[in-house]
């Protein structure tokens, strides 16, 4: 498998590795396993969360990869329970301390809380004083719509490195994209390869497993890749960051053996073609902790 991975240089000058590994759903007791597979398949990039509950596992992996910390980037993100000025800073601090890690390389707001949009703004600004204090190298945002990062500009200092929102062939987020175009913000895909339309309920918006669609499978084919490796060149190929979730060591190493192939313009088109514009995760417009009283643990 070659190494030469492609690169995504974020608005503060940090470079990234354009793909990344994701953990959402991977058990605890499967994560070390899972983490370790892909650095050692040649993932730099893992992206976790305070509620995702396996920070510890990837710090442990993490260490006991043998790679060095300054070649590992580490994503991890603020969960809405911990929005506003106070609890933002005890969120941070209980991440480094699960990861096991001095500084993390990106951290998000995973969600906007339109309706107290107060406590995300003074959320992000604990993430500006992250990075002046060194412990954080780049910040960012999740699920932000258009509306969502004008509201915050016109507060804070450090425009978001990246917003990482669901982006796959049925739901292509176009408008999102447009103004990362604009603003200057690199477009992280969540949901890839479209796994949320396979662990959401069949009859969920815009469900169907895109890795069937015969566009998709009929570049498969002519490439000599599986459907998931095109979907995942169609996102590098637009200049995305895309994170891949799996915790079979065979498709860990698929997922990232998509360094030797690229899409036509034609059939890049053809993917975008495929958008439904319904996303299958919820929206977050109607995100805040009483419609999704979930709370991270801190203690
Ligand atoms: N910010 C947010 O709100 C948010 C929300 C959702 C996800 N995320 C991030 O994005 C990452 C990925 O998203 P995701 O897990 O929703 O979806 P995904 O990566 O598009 O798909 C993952 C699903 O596809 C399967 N899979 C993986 N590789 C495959 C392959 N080559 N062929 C066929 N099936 C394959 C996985 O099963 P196996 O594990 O069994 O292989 C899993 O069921 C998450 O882990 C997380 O880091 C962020």
């Amino acid at each position: 498998m070659t190494t030469e991975q492609t690169r995504l240089t974020l608005n503060n000058g940090l470079e990234i590795p354009a793909l990344g590994f994701g953990v959402f759903q991977t058990p605890p007791d499967d994560t070390i396993a899972a983490v370790t597979t892909a650095i050692a398949d040649g993932y730099r990039l893992i992206d976790t969360a305070a509620s995702y509950g396996n920070e510890r596992e990837v710090g442990e992996a993490i260490r006991r990869s043998g790679v060095d910390r300054a070649e590992l980037f580490v994503e991890t993100k603020l969960w809405i329970s911990d929005y506003g000025a106070d609890k933002a800073q005890v969120g941070f601090d209980a991440s480094l301390r699960r990861l096991g890690v001095d500084y993390v390389d990106v951290y998000l707001l995973h969600q906007p809380t339109p309706a107290d949009f107060d406590d995300t703004i003074a959320a992000y600004q604990v993430a500006e004083k992250m990075v002046e204090a060194g412990k954080a190298r780049a910040i960012g945002v999740s699920n932000f719509s258009p509306d969502h990062l004008t509201r915050l500009l016109e507060k804070v200092d450090v425009v978001p490195a990246i917003n990482q929102v669901e982006l796959h062939p049925y739901f292509t987020n176009a408008t999102v994209q447009h103004a990362h175009a604009t603003l200057g913000i690199v477009t992280q895909a969540w949901s890839p390869i479209g796994g949320i339309h396979r662990y959401r309920p069949a009859d969920a918006p815009g469900s169907g497993n895109v890795l069937e669609n015969p566009t998709i499978t009929d570049l498969a084919d002519k490439y000599g890749k599986s459907p998931a490796q095109v979907v995942l060149r169609w996102h590098l190929d637009q200049g995305r960051s895309a994170l891949p979730k799996s915790v079979n060591p065979s498709r860990i190493a698929e997922n990232i053996d998509v360094f030797d192939f690229a899409l036509e313009p034609a059939e890049l088109a053809a993917i975008d073609a495929l958008d439904t514009g319904l996303r299958g995760g919820p929206d977050p417009e109607q995100l805040n902790t009483r419609t999704f009283p979930f709370a991270v643990d801190n203690s």
